[in-house]
């Protein structure tokens, strides 16, 4: 069995990959984390104990950490999921996207490439560097747009974004210039279980569920394609077993919906789930002042990951949605420790000044 280093196990994607993986038994795992506020070590609970499961507490821009973690344990594979990942964060605060996405991803690529150089032929020819990224690198779409594809030119509109599409020209120059054998992913915006609310869709449904305002950004009809979390953590494990050596793979969920469809539904769903006597969820809807900068639409072609690899969404919005929604319903303590100082913190910083409109 191959073993695997993962950046960011403890968030939302990387959490969902590594309990696929070790379910499907294809990978030992040594998951390497900072712990920030977007991470929970609850997600990995199930894993604790597990003699093929390593957590270690840690920054991937720690050369001499993530160099001693390549020595000790040997992997075959990098998966760097690792990120500062929320956009109005960035907006807020900058700074630690620069330190994370792209100091912390040059470090990891630093640390990799000596590391690599040191195996054998046989084992270098094995080796992956697989780096995790987003579709707004490629900026934002107008209605009549085609969808992003591997070769649209970068355009990044957010630090966030803008962050990422640095340490994707890293990944790239890495393999580019030192033949580190590279892979990176750009998916869509991701939806499901283990979600930090934070993001759209589990922040309207710990609200709906508490009977708060579910504010929409702007008019609402932005639009963004949602891709199941386990659509996509098959879809990399696949990049990275078969995947072509320096390419990039777009993965998307063939789902684009505008926000405001997206909300009517999570309420449309707890309607039937919580029945409310005296009001509908959707009567909490509230337009808020927008996000500057906000990109208005993202659409993915995913045809390159469908004819070279085999590889399509199973998930349809609407059971993927149901599934979602009946996970935080059925996990009130993850729910209840998400919801510490610090969240309330932050739904303040970036709330209080988003007027209702
Ligand atoms: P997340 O914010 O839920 O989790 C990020 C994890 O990385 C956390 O556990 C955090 O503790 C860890 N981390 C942060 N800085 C670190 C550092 N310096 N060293 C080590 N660990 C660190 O993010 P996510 O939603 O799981 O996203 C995972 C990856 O997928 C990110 O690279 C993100 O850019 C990308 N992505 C996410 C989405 C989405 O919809 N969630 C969409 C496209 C791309
Ligand atoms: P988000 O989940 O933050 O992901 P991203 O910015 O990476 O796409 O936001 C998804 C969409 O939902 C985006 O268009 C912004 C919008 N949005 C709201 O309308 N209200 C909110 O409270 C949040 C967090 C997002």
């Amino acid at each position: 069995m191959q073993t695997v280093l993962v950046t960011g196990g403890a968030g939302f994607i990387g959490a969902n990959f590594i309990l696929l993986a070790r379910k499907l038994a294809w990978a030992n795992v040594i998951n390497l984390d900072k712990l920030t506020y977007a991470s929970n070590l609850e997600n990995l609970a199930e894993l604790q104990g597990e003699k093929n499961y390593h957590f270690v507490q840690g920054d991937i821009g720690n050369f001499e950490l993530v160099s001693y973690l390549l020595e000790q344990y040997q992997p075959e594979a990098i998966i760097n999921f690792a990120a500062e990942s929320h956009v109005d964060r960035s907006i807020l605060n900058p700074e630690n996207f620069i330190q994370t996405n792209v100091v912390g991803t040059f470090q990891l690529l630093e640390a990799s490439r000596l590391y690599w150089q040191k195996l054998s032929p046989s084992r270098q020819q094995q080796f992956r560097f697989l780096h995790v990224s987003t579709d707004e690198v490629y900026g934002s779409l107008k209605s009549q747009d085609a969808a992003f594809r591997e070769d649209t030119p970068y355009a990044p509109n957010s630090p966030y974004a803008a962050s990422k599409a640095a340490s994707d020209h890293f990944v790239r120059a890495y393999h580019h210039t030192y033949g580190l054998p590279t892979l990176t992913t750009n998916c869509s915006n991701n939806y499901g279980p283990r979600q930090f609310p934070e993001k759209l869709i589990p922040l309207t449904i710990l609200n709906a569920m508490d009977g708060k305002p579910l504010p929409i950004y702007g008019d609402g009809q932005n639009i963004r394609d949602w891709l199941y979390v386990i659509d996509h953590c098959e879809a990399i494990q696949l990049v990275l077993q078969q995947g072509k050596i320096g390419e990039t793979y777009n993965i998307g969920g063939l789902n684009e919906q505008t926000n405001l469809i997206v909300v009517e539904k999570i309420c449309a769903i707890l309607d039937e789930l919580v029945p409310k006597s005296d009001y509908s969820h959707s009567s909490l809807i509230t337009f808020v002042k927008d996000r500057p900068g906000h990109d208005r639409r993202y659409a993915i072609d995913c045809s390159k990951i469908s004819q070279d690899l085999g590889w399509q969404p199973q998930e349809n919005f609407d059971s993927g949605l149901l599934k979602t929604v009946q996970w935080y319903l059925d996990n009130p303590e993850w729910v209840n420790q998400v919801r510490s100082g610090a969240y309330k913190n932050w739904l303040k910083q970036n709330y209080d000044h988003k007027k209702l409109e």
